[in-house]
């Protein structure tokens, strides 16, 4: 572009993070446990029962979210310290943290954005079925009525369910998909279509409770490269791109199934049951913007039809490939975090391209950004180059996207501060400020400000201008 247009007056440069992974406070003041409370964790990681202990230190987070000059913070309430047991009595204590969390945020003037569910259902829910229980569709209604109506006068932007693609794509991580079951997939599918359902009945209650506030679903969506341009790579990107992204999108912006992701269900056996009067409800709920999460891209090839179809790239697993559909492959263009994740700021641009070119809706990035080891040097200093470089190479990139036309609102990298990772622990971390525990031993959880959070202060401050 010769002519970049510049990032818009009131952009939400933010950040973001969710509840289980900063909060602690894992069963105080009433809260209830969640799935990922009683989920087993995985080897040598820790759990989420402290975590970042933010419960009792907002705020003096808030105050240096506020020191970083942030116009606005991702986080997510925990649907069980609203409702210990999913539905039932309201935990007038889960209440007043949130009050004042928010309050607390707008006293700087930054503005809330929530998440309503970010993968913690309660785990009383889970128990009668979860997601495979209509009533839950119910109680997500009626725990989304009790928030737009104690912080809908101050809450804007509001984030139905995080990443409902990939709870379905890798349905046993986060402990929603009950091992037992017959057939998991079709389980999935149809879990997947009764989260559509709280989504849609969220949107309408949200815009009939809140007609000031914007609400919008939030995925995580990469562009899907085709290995070559070979007509049969093509055609496993296409595929793999209505699983993995349009079906997640499609449903809520224009009320109905993407076509190739319903043929793949067919073919898998694996359709949900929909029952009279579901799809006139997807059909009523309009998002004002959409939400997603980028990491990175995924590349894929022609399956070869068999299982090696199914081998993980790298750490990311989220290509796993699909016999008879498309196989994962790696990128040979693209470099890799030290946890192996493809690092692809131009597919960033490309993702907000095709996302703006599909549905003409604001845009705004919920996540992005690079687990690393960090480490801690003398005199409370932390040196996270690596994560300047990748986060400048990102907002470049959305700049250019928004000189393309796209209408991006906002950027709210992952993470404001250090958190539990959902699957390597806390040594894997991502935040601009430092959190001094390890593994296992929780030190002072004193915070330190990395120099990524000196950068992202200037950015912000210099609304974009200075990389
Ligand atoms: C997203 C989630 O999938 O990716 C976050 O919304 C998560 O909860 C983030 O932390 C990064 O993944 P991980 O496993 O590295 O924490």
């Amino acid at each position: 572009h010769q002519n970049m247009k510049p990032f818009p007056k009131d952009f939400l440069w933010g950040a973001s993070t969710s509840a289980y992974q900063v909060e602690g406070a894992w069963n105080e003041d009433g809260k209830g446990p969640s799935v990922i409370d009683m989920k087993k964790h995985p080897e040598g990681t820790s759990d989420f029962k402290v975590a970042s202990d933010h419960y009792h230190r907002y705020k003096e987070d808030i105050a240096l979210f506020a020191e970083m000059g942030l116009k606005a913070y991702r986080f997510s309430i925990a649907w069980t310290r609203i409702y210990p047991n999913g539905t039932g009595e309201i935990n007038q204590k889960g209440i007043d943290f949130y009050n004042n969390l928010i309050n607390e945020l707008l006293s700087y003037n930054i503005e809330p954005i929530v998440t309503m569910y970010h993968f913690d259902l309660p785990y009383a829910l889970q128990q009668k079925g979860g997601w495979s229980n209509r009533e839950t569709i119910d109680a997500f209604e009626n725990y989304a009525r009790t928030l737009f109506k104690y912080f809908g006068d101050r809450v804007k932007y509001w984030l139905t369910i995080n990443e409902q693609n990939m709870m379905i794509l890798h349905g046993s991580a986060i402990g929603t998909l009950d091992p037992n079951m017959k057939n998991p997939q079709k389980e999935l599918y149809q879990q997947n279509h009764h989260m559509f359902l709280a989504q849609a009945k969220a949107i309408n209650l949200c815009h009939e409770m809140c007609p000031n506030a914007k609400i919008g679903p939030a995925p995580n969506i990469a562009y899907v490269y085709p290995a070559s341009s070979k007509p049969e790579d093509i055609l496993a990107a296409q595929n793999f791109s209505s699983i993995r992204n349009w079906l997640y999108l499609d449903m809520p912006v224009f009320g109905r199934y993407n076509s190739v992701a319903w043929s793949y269900m067919e073919e898998k056996g694996c359709t949900p049951t929909i029952q009279e009067g579901d799809m006139e409800i997807l059909e009523s709920a309009k998002p004002d913007f959409i939400a997603f999460n980028y990491y990175a891209t995924s590349t894929v090839a022609e399956s070869k039809n068999n299982t090696s179809d199914k081998n993980p790239i790298g750490d990311q697993q989220i290509t796993i490939g699909e016999p008879g559909f498309y196989r994962g492959v790696a990128n040979p263009y693209l470099e890799k975090t030290q946890f192996g994740w493809e690092i692809d700021p131009i597919g960033f641009r490309i993702t907000l391209c095709e996302l703006n070119d599909r549905y003409n809706l604001p845009l705004l990035v919920t996540e992005n950004g690079l687990g690393a080891y960090d480490k801690l040097e003398e005199g409370d200093v932390v040196n996270d180059d690596y994560r300047i470089e990748f986060l400048r190479k990102h907002i470049e990139q959305a700049r250019l996207a928004i000189s393309d036309g796209v209408n991006l609102i906002g950027y709210c990298p992952w993470s404001a501060i250090d958190l539990v990772s959902t699957h390597q622990g806390f040594s894997k971390r991502y935040g601009f400020i430092y959190v001094n525990r390890d593994e296992f031993d929780l030190k002072d959880l004193r915070r330190i400000k990395k120099k990524s959070f000196y950068w992202y202060k200037n950015v912000i401050a210099t609304n974009g201008e200075r990389l």
